[in-house]
């Protein structure tokens, strides 16, 4: 027993304490699998929740404002600007080679739409490309962090 050299008020002291301690360590396995579920259940993302979506703008000048706007509006997290990529396609009869940046949108599935609307809105191309693909899966902490700076739904202004 622990306690046996104390004076006997001490050794009343260590034995409730080892009590307690014998006490939590026989709870633990009972609350492992509770804390557990509580823990999961509060992370678990719902895959497809979330989408990267993808812009290309003519430059840096238009990439940031467009990047700027759509995070202050919440309707993205996160939008990294990749510079300098080439882009080549068709566009009325003749193959066209432009150099622009790419944002890499991070925002939720449910806000897709509005975010393509409002790139239309703004972006200076006749048909900007605005394309989204759903997250499967990531590090739970970002995901979340993702889905809190999203809301679900519009905003009350
Ligand atoms: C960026 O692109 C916009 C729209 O095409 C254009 O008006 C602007 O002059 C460009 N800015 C730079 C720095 O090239």
């Amino acid at each position: 027993m622990p306690g046996e050299d104390l004076p006997p008020h001490r050794r009343q002291m260590a034995k409730g304490a080892f009590g307690v301690l014998l006490l939590s360590l026989l709870m633990v396995p009972i609350l492992q699998p509770a804390c557990q579920r509580f823990f999961s259940m509060a992370s678990a993302y719902v895959s497809g929740t979330l989408s990267a979506a993808f812009v290309t703008c003519p430059n840096e000048t238009v990439g940031k404002e467009i990047a700027r706007a759509v995070v202050e509006k919440r309707l993205a997290a996160c939008v990294n600007i990749v510079p300098r990529v080439t882009s080549i396609y068709e566009w009325k009869g003749k193959i066209e080679e432009d150099s622009e940046v790419l944002l890499m949108i991070k925002t939720r599935s449910s806000r897709v739409s509005a975010l393509a609307e409002f790139v239309r809105s703004v972006h200076p191309y006749e048909v900007p490309e605005v394309i989204a693909v759903p997250i499967q899966e990531g590090n739970p902490p970002y995901l979340q962090w993702v889905e809190e700076r999203v809301p679900a739904e519009k905003p009350a202004e």
